[in-house]
Parts: structure tokens; C-alpha cells; sequence
């Protein structure tokens, strides 16, 4: 058999429609707009505001999405890989629920959690898949509602992040296109610089984790500012290396929205125009695993077939990589 390729072939998005904005977050906690633009980039968020609605309902509208802009019969989906760290349930996955909405009925579907690199190991994970011959479509949904997981008397993280939801469908190809190459690391010496406290099986839910706040995101900001600038720039340079890319070569620079001084850290270090790099921190601050489909999906009308892309991401884990795409339709 010749070497097949996974191509992104569509893109879909959902955004809950309350704005959260900075002004308001003034009124909840002791922050002021000046700090939160200057220091992150972010001037407001999206909130899923209907405490019926969670992850699996965003994750289903940009897979809805998704499927109709590629006129994609749902039953032809094979694999369905949400990437998130808020499911709707700690089981079953939200990709099952996702399944069922979308009537895919002959895909099977899990989750993957790798915080906000999420998305990217998520996207490696479908990609092989295709290349092995074992599936012709995969849906690869990136989706989290972190309003459900953040403290909104903690300053320190409550202003940074938002709901959303982004998907691609990936298609296998005979022709070099698509997911060209990826590095991927982990180190989990880290594991407390960001995390969930309680709710998993060390500390499930008691009165005790319920009162100290344990159920909520906690982050020490500064060693994660730290060490996600010098990641994400590193995995990016060397993505370029292995593929003998330049500034000049690359067309767009997909970095997960967490901190505009991390991204233009990284757009710097690639030797990279600034009109180059995908941002979009300002509208949606950082909706974790949903960052990049959501700006995938945001920038698709002005990407062309043959498009060389940079996506990379770090996040909680610690996780970190790098993806090189060429743009498939
Ligand atoms: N409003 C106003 N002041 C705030 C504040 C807020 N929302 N949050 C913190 N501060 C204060 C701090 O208390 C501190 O005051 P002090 O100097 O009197 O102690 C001061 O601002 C500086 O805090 P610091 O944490 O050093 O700020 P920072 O420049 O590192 O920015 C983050 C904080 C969170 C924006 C930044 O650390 C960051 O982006 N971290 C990484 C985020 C990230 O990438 N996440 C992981 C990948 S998903």
C-alpha cells in the first residue's frame, strides 16, 4: 500500500454567547482591564451560561458544523476524539455523548486528555490512524468549558480562561498533504504547576475538597509563564529544523491562546512576521483543548491548499508540542 496522509478537510467552531468581559471580572474580583490586557492579551470570554448545557453540547454544535461545511454524512465518521479536561461526565466520554448527538453511528469514540495540548496529541492520535489504513474519517474535537472548573474569587486564574469548541475532519489522501510531522513532550515532574485537585480518584469528592476549593484549576503562574515561553518556542524551532523551514516558509503560526507575550515569544523565535500568527486571546482568552481548532476554523476562509503550518500548544502536565501542517483543500 502506498503512504496515505490525513488531511484537514473542514473546520467547525461553537461559542457560547455571553461575553465576559474584563469590566465585569472588575466587579468580582480585585482586577483592573489595564492589567489583564497588558499582562495576558485577553479583553473577554465566552460563557456557557445555561447550567444545562456543558462540554458535549459545544463539542456537538462544532462537530454539527463541521460535518455540514464538508457535506459529510455522519455514518461515514469512523473515529470521534474529543480532547478535553472538562468532560461532562468523569465517565462516560463526552466523545460517546458527541456520537450519539451527531448520529455517527458507526464510529466508536473516546476522550483524550492532555490539558491544552489536547487538541494536538488528539490530532496525532486521528492522523495515524488514517495513515495506518484502519480509518478513512476521523472527527477530532477540541472542547472544554472551563468556567466549570474555575474559581471566580481567584485573580490569578479566573481572568484567563473561557468556553468553546473547535473540530477538523481528517481525510485520508494519496498525495503528500496534511499532518506532515509532529514532536510531542511530556514532563511530569511538573504535575502540580497546573492542575485539578479533587474530583479524580486520590481526592474524590468530600465535604473537605468542596469547602477548600480543591474542585477548581490551580496554576502557579509564573514557572508555567516561564517554562510554556521557553516551551513552545523550542518545539516550534525544531519542527522547523527537522523540516528545513524557515520564517519565510512557514504561512501561519497556530499557537494555543494562553498569553499573547508567550505567543509573540514564539512568532519571534521563528522568525516570523507578526501578520502571520493566528490570535485571537482577545475574544475567547484561553478555552484549553479548543484554542486551535477555534482558530483553524476562524482563519479557514484565508488558508490555502499547499499552506504550511506551525501549531503548538503547552499546557498542564506538563505537556507541550508541535505540529507541522500543510493545508489540504
Ligand atoms: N489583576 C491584578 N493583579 C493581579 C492579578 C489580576 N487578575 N493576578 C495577579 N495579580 C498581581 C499579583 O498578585 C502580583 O502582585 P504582587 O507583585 O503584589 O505580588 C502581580 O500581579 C504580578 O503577578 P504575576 O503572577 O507575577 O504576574 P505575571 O506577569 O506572571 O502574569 C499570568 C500572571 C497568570 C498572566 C502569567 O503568569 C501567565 O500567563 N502564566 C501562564 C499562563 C499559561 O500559559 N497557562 C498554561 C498554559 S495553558
Amino acid at each position: 500500500m502506498s503512504k496515505r496522509y490525513a488531511g484537514i478537510t473542514g473546520t467547525g467552531h461553537y461559542v457560547p454567547e455571553y461575553v465576559l468581559t474584563n469590566q465585569e471580572l472588575e466587579t468580582i474580583v480585585d482586577t483592573n482591564d489595564e492589567w489583564i490586557r497588558t499582562r495576558t492579551g485577553i479583553r473577554e470570554r465566552r460563557i456557557l451560561k445555561d447550567k444545562d448545557k456543558a462540554t458535549s453540547f459545544m463539542a456537538t454544535r462544532a462537530a454539527e458544523e463541521v460535518l455540514e461545511r464538508t457535506g459529510t454524512d455522519p455514518k461515514e465518521i469512523d473515529v470521534i476524539i474529543v480532547a478535553t479536561v472538562t468532560p461532562d461526565y468523569m465517565f462516560p466520554a463526552t466523545a460517546c455523548l458527541v456520537q450519539k448527538n451527531i448520529g455517527a453511528t458507526r464510529a466508536y469514540a473516546f476522550d483524550m486528555l492532555a490539558a491544552c495540548s489536547g487538541f494536538l496529541f488528539a490530532l496525532t492520535t486521528g492522523s495515524n490512524m488514517i495513515e495506518s489504513g484502519r480509518a478513512q474519517k476521523v472527527l477530532v474535537i477540541g472542547a472544554d468549558k472551563m468556567s466549570s472548573i474555575v474559581d471566580y474569587t481567584d485573580r490569578n486564574t479566573c481572568i484567563l480562561f473561557g468556553d468553546g469548541a473547535g473540530a477538523v475532519l481528517l481525510e485520508a489522501f494519496e498525495e503528500e498533504t496534511g499532518v506532515i510531522d509532529y514532536v510531542h513532550y511530556t514532563d511530569g515532574d511538573d504535575q502540580c504547576l497546573l492542575y485539578q485537585p479533587a474530583g479524580g480518584s486520590k481526592r474524590p469528592a468530600s465535604h473537605e475538597t468542596v469547602d477548600l476549593h480543591l474542585h477548581s484549576l490551580r496554576q502557579d503562574g509564573r514557572p508555567v509563564f516561564k517554562k510554556a515561553t521557553e516551551g513552545m518556542a523550542d518545539v516550534s524551532a525544531e519542527i522547523m529544523k527537522r523540516n528545513n523551514l524557515t520564517g519565510e516558509d512557514v504561512d501561519w503560526l497556530v499557537p494555543h491562546q494562553a498569553n499573547l507575550r508567550i505567543i509573540s515569544a514564539t512568532a519571534n523565535r521563528m522568525g516570523l512576521d507578526p501578520s502571520k500568527v493566528m490570535i485571537n486571546i482577545d475574544k475567547y482568552g484561553n478555552t484549553t483543548a479548543a484554542t486551535i481548532p477555534l482558530c483553524l476554523c476562524e482563519w479557514s476562509d484565508r488558508l490555502s491548499k499547499g499552506d504550511k503550518l506551525v501549531l503548538t500548544a503547552f499546557g498542564g502536565g506538563l505537556t507541550w508540542g508541535a505540529t507541522y501542517v500543510k493545508w489540504s483543500v
